[in-house]
């Protein structure tokens, strides 16, 4: 089974996916937890160009090294581990480009789906969680851990409202993709994924 996670920063992402991998490591299931942009050598480089606050980087280049960094990792390590039947668990994937890049930089949505599905071409996830938080509360989380902004988490309000908007536009056509309350107790939000990952496990082994 393939999860991505969804959202805007300090939402949860990384914190539900670490509870929802070891559920599944504690039923037996080998586990993949990957963070992008990341997960091979070339994604860990172009990481650390767009997270760099001195990087300046045009709107359209951004959507390139994203997806670059996405198609490496599509064929390195993400399609072989669920050919191999390994859970993989992915903190942002293909829906983070369709949000913070055209909705929130507002690249047009065609070139951006054509791009997304040049880097991932069949590798869709069976699931997609967009952990829902407000903009006040995610400033008011990133006061609270001291968390040094990076240059994506500098973009400002008005970005993240249109970015926010935007997973809640691809929530209307993409089935897989749900929207969950963020706005709770870890344990909270993880008891409806976990319920949700049961629905879809048990829809998908009845064929
Ligand atoms: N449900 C929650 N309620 C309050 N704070 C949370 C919750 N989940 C995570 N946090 C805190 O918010 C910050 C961001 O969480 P994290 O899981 O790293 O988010 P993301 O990966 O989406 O950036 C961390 O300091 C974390 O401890
Ligand atoms: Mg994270």
């Amino acid at each position: 089974m393939f999860i991505t996670f969804e959202g805007l920063d300090a939402s949860g992402k990384s914190t539900q996916a670490e509870l929802t991998a070891e559920r599944f490591r504690e039923s037996g299931e080998n586990v993949m937890v990957i963070r992008e942009p990341g997960g091979t050598e070339l994604g860990e480089k172009v990481r650390s160009i767009l997270l760099d606050v001195n990087s300046a980087i045009e709107p359209a280049a951004e959507v390139f090294l994203f997806s670059a960094a996405r198609a490496q990792l599509v064929r390195e390590v993400i399609r072989p581990a669920l050919s191999r039947g390994d859970t993989v668990i992915c903190d942002r994937y293909v829906d983070s480009t369709t949000s913070y890049q055209g909705y929130g930089r507002e690249i047009p949505l065609e070139s951006i789906k054509a791009i997304n599905r040049l880097a991932i071409e069949d590798v869709i996830p069976d699931l997609t969680f967009f952990i829902d938080i407000s903009i006040e509360e995610i400033e008011k989380r990133q006061r609270a851990a001291g968390i040094d902004t990076d240059r994506m988490e500098r973009a400002g309000r008005v970005f993240f409202e249109r970015t926010r908007n935007g997973y809640y536009e691809l929530a209307r056509t993409e089935k897989r993709l749900k929207i969950i309350r963020g706005e709770r107790s870890p344990g909270d939000i993880f008891s409806d994924i976990w319920s949700i990952i049961q629905v879809e496990l048990h829809r998908s082994s009845v064929g």
